[in-house]
């Protein structure tokens, strides 16, 4: 693949999560579009937290800052022992492991640290701490690496006019740049983008509040809809691909994304526009046979009950899901940062990963 643009040809947003001076920097999702601040968060908790009540969202991205929590937790231990150390990380571990349990690149940059810990058990403490902190490192400059394969590969792949995406993954939802955000930089900065379609997406609305926001500063030419207007923009024949994010694509090609992608995909079927999934190898679970077994999180009846902090419905009961599961039968292809992946996915989603683990 030659990788023709660096992240500054595409962005001129700064990354979205990063670790320095014993703190993890995150930008606070929550508060945008209203107001773009930078925070610093000090304590293993405080990042948990943060993953926890979306200041920080999106799958690569608290794939990100989870790992970040470690590095931090490996600076700032006050452990006389190894042993004591190694409680305290195991602590740190399961505090951001029980944060949000549908993205797999959480579980993915959690366990790629803890393994490589485990290998380096006997080495000195002063050691292991700086491998932790490397490796954190490690995971947000892989990403972006990762985006940058994935803008390229999904440009040349995707038709040229408007393409429809919900949710945010964009810049935002990664270190930088973005899965969708990477593939629709690319395309725009090559022309080829006339158009894109943003969904509000409710109940949180990551596409009216951060993807018009992220999209727009950039330059692009994004328009809003509200998430029922996408069957109509279908049906009139304004949309030639859409391509969504993902959360965790299991081993036959199902994959979770936010809430609406499925709908989206089959109505995207019912044109005839292709559909695609754009998505890191980190946001692959090869351990999961197919969607059914994928742990959906089911979020707070506020999100529904109200938007923009004012109540919008009666206190009734509320199902919230944030994630739904979209059946590969729906996907065109899965644009991943070692290439698109064609159907039948569960075949040539395992070559992928033989070919990957051959010296
Ligand atoms: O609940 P969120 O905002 O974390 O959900 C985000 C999404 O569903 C994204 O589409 C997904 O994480 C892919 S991000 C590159």
């Amino acid at each position: 693949m030659n990788v023709k643009y660096k992240p500054q040809d595409l962005t001129r947003l700064p990354r979205s999560v990063e670790y320095r001076d014993k703190a993890v920097y995150m930008i606070n999702q929550r508060l945008l579009p209203r107001e773009f601040k930078v925070e610093a968060f000090k304590t293993v908790e405080e990042v948990a937290e943060a993953i926890k009540n979306m200041t920080v969202r999106g799958a690569p991205a608290i794939g990100a800052a989870a790992a970040f929590g470690l590095a931090l937790y490996a600076e700032t231990s006050k452990a006389k022992t190894k042993e004591e150390f190694f409680e305290g990380l195991e602590r740190a571990y399961e505090t951001l492991k029980n944060t949000r349990p549908t993205a797999v690149n959480l579980f993915w940059a959690l366990n790629r640290i803890k393994r490589l810990v485990e290998e380096h058990k006997e080495d000195p403490l002063e050691e292991i701490k700086k491998l932790i902190v490397k490796e954190a490192r490690k995971i947000a400059d892989e990403d972006v690496e990762a985006n940058l394969r994935m803008g390229h590969y999904g440009a040349e792949v995707l038709p040229e006019g408007n393409i429809l995406t919900h949710c945010n993954a964009g810049s935002l939802a990664t270190v930088h740049l973005g899965t969708v955000g990477a593939v629709v930089r690319v395309m725009h900065k090559e022309g080829t983008l006339k158009l894109l379609w943003l969904d509000e997406t409710r109940p949180v609305l990551q596409g009216a509040r951060l993807s018009a926001w992220e999209y727009s500063y950039d330059g692009l030419n994004v328009k809003l809809i509200v998430d029922n207007a996408a069957a109509f923009v279908m049906q009139q024949g304004l949309v030639d691909a859409v391509i969504v994010g993902a959360d965790r694509i299991v081993a036959n090609g199902d994959f979770a994304n936010k809430i609406g992608t499925y709908m989206l995909a089959v109505l995207a079927r019912e044109h005839g526009i292709p559909f695609f999934a754009v998505a890191p190898l980190s946001s692959i679970d090869m351990n999961l046979k197919n969607g059914k077994e994928i742990p959906i999180e089911e979020r707070s009846p506020e999100e529904v009950l109200t938007c923009g902090g004012c109540k919008i419905a009666p206190d009734v009961p509320v199902y919230n899901p944030a994630f739904d599961v979209t059946p590969h039968k729906y996907l065109t292809g899965i644009i991943t940062d070692r290439g698109v992946v064609w159907p039948p996915f569960k075949r040539n989603l395992r070559k992928l990963f033989n070919d990957l683990a051959k010296p």
